[in-house]
């Protein structure tokens, strides 16, 4: 378990398209356990593994209150969606930023787990966001490409709030 680097915008490799998984070996194994340790310690919600220089399409993801387990994808993809949602995002390869992006309300994705099971996950609002902008990052795309109006500073964000 260790805590990995994460790239940041700029970096090649998040704008590349990441490669499929085919088996779950120990490698595999650490890479995941890295990211969630990764994850926690930014106090993100979501990271894929092209955020910590592996193209592999690997995601985990975490928006619950504390105790849940978080979700592991693996291979993850979009089978359906519905719905928008118009909401503030961030990233943990863009720091400091944030900005406005149209989501799906409700996606359905299928991926699969550890033991190269396949499952379902369902998600509305913030899962249904950190799912899309996951899934994103496998295909070599930034949040900031699909922001409306651009990305601003968080800091803009907390002066405006003061006020
Ligand atoms: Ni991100």
């Amino acid at each position: 378990m260790a805590i990995r680097n994460i790239r940041e915008i700029g970096d090649k490799v998040l704008t590349k398209v990441s490669k499929e998984v085919k088996e779950v070996d120990n490698k595999l194994l650490v890479l995941i356990d890295d990211m969630l340790d990764t994850l926690y310690n930014a106090d993100g919600v979501g990271l894929a593994a092209p955020q910590v220089g592996i193209l592999k399409r690997v995601v985990v993801i975490d928006v619950s209150e504390e105790g849940d387990e978080p979700i592991i994808l693996i291979n993850p993809e979009i089978i359906e969606s519905s719905g928008s949602q118009v909401g503030n995002e961030g990233c943990l390869s863009v720091p400091g930023k944030v900005g406005t992006v149209e989501r799906p309300n409700y996606v359905k994705v299928k991926a699969y787990d550890v033991n190269m099971k396949e499952f379902i996950v369902e998600g509305h609002e913030l899962l249904a966001r950190a799912l899309c902008h996951e899934i994103d990052h496998l295909n070599g795309v930034l949040y900031v490409e699909k922001a409306i109006d651009g990305i601003r500073s968080i800091y803009d964000i907390e002066e405006q709030e003061d006020n």
